[in-house]
């Protein structure tokens, strides 16, 4: 299994740290455009490899995608991320050329890849890849509801003072601050409802916290997250790497799966081999449905700001 990680910055470093570690690819390449970066942190990651017990090769490039050649999984993480008080959707001018240009440069190389999109706003890039690279649809996923599921159960554990590990939950929805669907009804602490230990108001502060929890980390940090970023993507990776069918929230482009077509938003989805491998329609109230379809018009509204 060979990887390839576009942007050597925060995420994609992170991104390539945890698939080392997890070891399960023989061969990771970090491709970034700033000279010698790729190369520095391919070089500093491989020294930590007898440290940490891993087997993986990790190889770093300059822009030479000769040397990403028949990967099997790509991730694009390169582009600008947001700084303190941007949203993600103001990134679109700078970051849609760079995906663009990216996701064609790998396939050029890789023909039978499947592409991981992480740059924001990741929705709207994801829907880019889509309309621009003749992929076919399996092999297209956007990543942002396995980190903002990841931060909800954070936020659920602190709110019930238990363990990450008790907790289920899931968000879909766009990944930007105001289309995150945190499904609270069905979160779960031991297969138990959490409303059966949390007030309305508690959980509603719990959403709250989750919606803006990549905007917290950008005021403390000055810049956006990366631990628990790279953590998400490398699990959809091992995903498709493993075979394992995980059910994963990821941005898909949908064709009538809840009621929606011709946009990728965050819907549940089985990943494995074939990487996208089923979008999984689960029943919604009417809240829900309604919070679904005001987020559906917000990824839209971005799009529409694509010139394809
Ligand atoms: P960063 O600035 O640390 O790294 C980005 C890297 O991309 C830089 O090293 C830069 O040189 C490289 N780059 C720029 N243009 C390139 C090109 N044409 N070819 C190759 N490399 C190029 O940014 P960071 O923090 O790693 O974030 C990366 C992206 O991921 C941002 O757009 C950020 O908003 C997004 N992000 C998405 C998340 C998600 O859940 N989908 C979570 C966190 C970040």
């Amino acid at each position: 299994m060979k990887v390839t990680i576009v942007g050597a910055g925060a995420v994609g470093a992170s991104c390539a740290e945890y698939v080392a570690i997890k070891d399960f690819a023989s061969e990771v390449v970090i491709l970034d455009i700033k000279d010698g970066l790729a190369e520095g942190k391919a070089m500093d990651l491989m020294q930590t490899a007898s440290l940490n017990g891993f087997d993986t090769k990790i190889k770093g490039t300059t822009n030479d995608y000769s040397t990403t050649a028949n990967s099997d999984v790509a991730v694009i993480t390169s582009g600008i991320p947001r700084k303190p008080g941007m949203t993600r959707e103001e990134l679109i001018g700078i970051n849609a050329g760079i995906v663009k240009e990216v996701s064609a440069n790998l396939i050029k190389h890789s023909p039978n890849v499947t592409i991981i999109v992480v740059s924001n706003p990741m929705d709207t890039m994801t829907y880019l890849v889509h309309k621009t690279t003749g992929l076919p649809k399996n092999k297209i996923i956007g990543m942002g509801g396995a980190l903002d599921s990841a931060r909800f159960k954070y936020r659920l554990s602190e709110a019930l003072d238990c363990p990450t590990s008790d907790v289920d939950g899931m968000v879909i929805g766009g990944h930007s601050d105001t289309g995150m669907v945190p499904l609270t009804r069905l979160a779960t602490r031991n297969s138990v409802p959490v409303s059966a230990f949390l007030s309305e108001e508690r959980l509603n502060k719990v959403s709250e916290d989750t919606k803006v929890g990549g905007a917290t980390l950008t005021k403390l940090l000055g810049t956006s997250a990366w631990y628990a970023p790279g953590a998400a993507v490398s699990g959809l990776v091992q995903a498709i790497a493993c075979d394992q069918k995980k059910m994963f929230p990821c941005s898909a482009m949908l064709e009538g799966e809840y009621g929606l077509n011709d946009l990728c938003i965050g819907v549940p989805a089985i990943i494995g081999k074939d990487g996208l491998e089923k979008i999984v329609e689960i029943e919604l109230d009417d809240k829900e449905k309604a919070k679904i379809k005001e987020s559906a018009e917000g990824v839209k509204k971005t799009n529409g700001l694509l010139e394809l």
